[in-house]
């Protein structure tokens, strides 16, 4: 492969803004040239450690040789059947551990595809088939992806659905609750009352869908209250309830789906990302019997539930039970909570710290007034610890959060590096 012998940030990022369509965006202008564990280096050589996880696919952290290992196996094995045409055990077998990880005291089955919102769009397709109903109810808020129907079920306008509608029917928005805000769960059912009386009859509702911790929308966790009372109503007009844990699974919260403390199993799971430590692969996971509703030949994909993607999701499980990352995941996120809380009462900027398990954010505002959104100081603090040698990522309906994604699998020493890191650069920025 032909590769320029002094590549730097600055050539590759003309070159990018030639080639690229300017829509992908960027949180940073740096070039990754390797990475291991929780570190990256970037073409020019320097070191950086990875609070970003990709965007939360990598909670076994970069390339984690046993991973790696299986990946390059299966390689020497086949790469490309397409399960439609001939099936291969580690599908079948990456299901059945699924299958019995899953909340829920009932029988499940397993359906594979390639991407988080490719997952959603399934769930919703197999909500329908199941129902025979076809609305949906998501969350101001909430994020499910950037194809049409979850561009249509996600609660932010800017910038992802800015020009891309109209989007399909019968997509209603609730309200999240949300501490900070005042925003009880008592509003958000009145909220859902509400869609159910002004919109559409529950009758024509085929499900509710809903991340544990809003992701993309800021790190709220829903308080198990929500999804029980959302449970109860979902039984009483037999609409189905759906957890979107393609941010929150595969151990980020603590257990391997964060739907597991929320007191009430959900009837599809959707699950993505850190599933298999940075491989393209995702997964709805159901009540079999819901599962089964869409005819053979309803669901699938030419790439969906690669072998590869299956093999890389087999080891990360084993990973999980071998480096005991569930039960790291609990001691991660109250190490990270201790540190934000003293950075906290330093900066008084910092109105929140929050998050579930090891999905961790603060939320800045102007002069301590959380009716003051602060996304400009949430992009200077990730430009100045970039600078420094450290990579975050902002989130939040009004971009004035910083979530934490690092992996479960990083040492404490740097972890702590990392939060000195940040420290360094809230002081910069507020000395600035
Ligand atoms: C909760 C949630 N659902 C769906 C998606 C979409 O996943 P993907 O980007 O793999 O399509 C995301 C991605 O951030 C997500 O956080």
């Amino acid at each position: 492969m032909h590769r320029e012998p002094h590549l730097t940030n600055a050539a590759l990022l003309a070159r990018r803004q030639a080639a690229v369509a300017r829509g992908v965006g960027h949180a940073h202008n740096i070039f990754a040239a390797r990475a291991a564990n929780a570190e990256v280096w970037d073409v020019e050589g320097r070191r950086y450690i990875d609070f970003a996880g990709g965007i939360a696919v990598l909670n076994t952290g970069h390339c984690h040789p046993d991973v790696i290992e299986a990946v390059k196996a299966q390689l020497d094995r086949y790469t490309h059947t397409c399960f439609q045409v001939l099936a291969y055990e580690p599908y079948v077998e990456l299901a059945e551990r699924l299958n019995s990880l899953a909340p829920g005291n009932f029988a499940k089955k397993t359906l594979f595809l390639t991407t988080g919102a490719e997952a959603v769009e399934n769930a919703v397709k197999i909500a329908r088939a199941a129902t025979g109903r076809p609305g949906v109810i998501a969350f101001g808020g909430g994020y499910h992806g950037r194809t049409l129907l979850t561009l249509g079920l996600t609660g932010k306008v800017a910038p992802y659905k800015t020009g891309f509608g109209p989007f399909p029917g019968e997509v209603f928005h609730a309200t999240f609750p949300n501490a900070l805000h005042g925003v009880t769960v008592d509003d958000a059912m009145a909220s859902v009352a509400a869609i159910l009386r002004n919109d559409i009859e529950a009758s024509r509702v085929a499900a509710i869908i809903l991340e544990p911790v809003q992701g993309e929308g800021g790190f709220h966790a829903a308080p198990p209250e929500l999804f029980q009372r959302l449970r109860a109503l979902c039984d009483q007009h037999g609409m189905l309830l759906i957890a979107d844990e393609v941010q929150t699974g595969a151990g980020r919260t603590g257990t391997f789906f964060a739907s597991q403390q929320m007191g009430v199993a959900p009837d599809l799971i959707t699950l993505a990302k850190s599933m298999a430590g940075g491989f393209p692969i995702s997964a709805v996971i159901g009540r079999a019997e819901i599962m089964d509703a869409p005819a053979p030949g309803g669901l699938g994909g030419t790439y969906a539930g690669s072998p590869v993607g299956c093999a890389a999701a087999l080891a990360v499980l084993d990973v999980f039970e071998r480096e005991n990352l569930l039960a790291r995941a609990r001691t991660l996120g109250e190490r990270l909570r201790a540190g934000l809380t003293t950075l906290a009462q330093r900066h008084q900027s910092i109105v929140d710290v929050r998050g579930l398990g090891a999905m961790v954010a603060i939320e800045l505002a102007k002069g301590g007034d959380v009716k003051q959104p602060d996304a400009d100081l949430a992009k200077r603090i990730a430009a100045a610890a970039a600078e420094r040698g450290l990579i975050l990522l902002t989130c939040g309906t009004y971009g004035n959060v910083i979530r934490i994604l690092v992996p479960l699998t990083a040492s404490d020493a740097l972890v702590d590096e990392g939060l000195g890191l940040l420290a360094e650069a809230m002081n910069h920025v507020r000395a600035s």
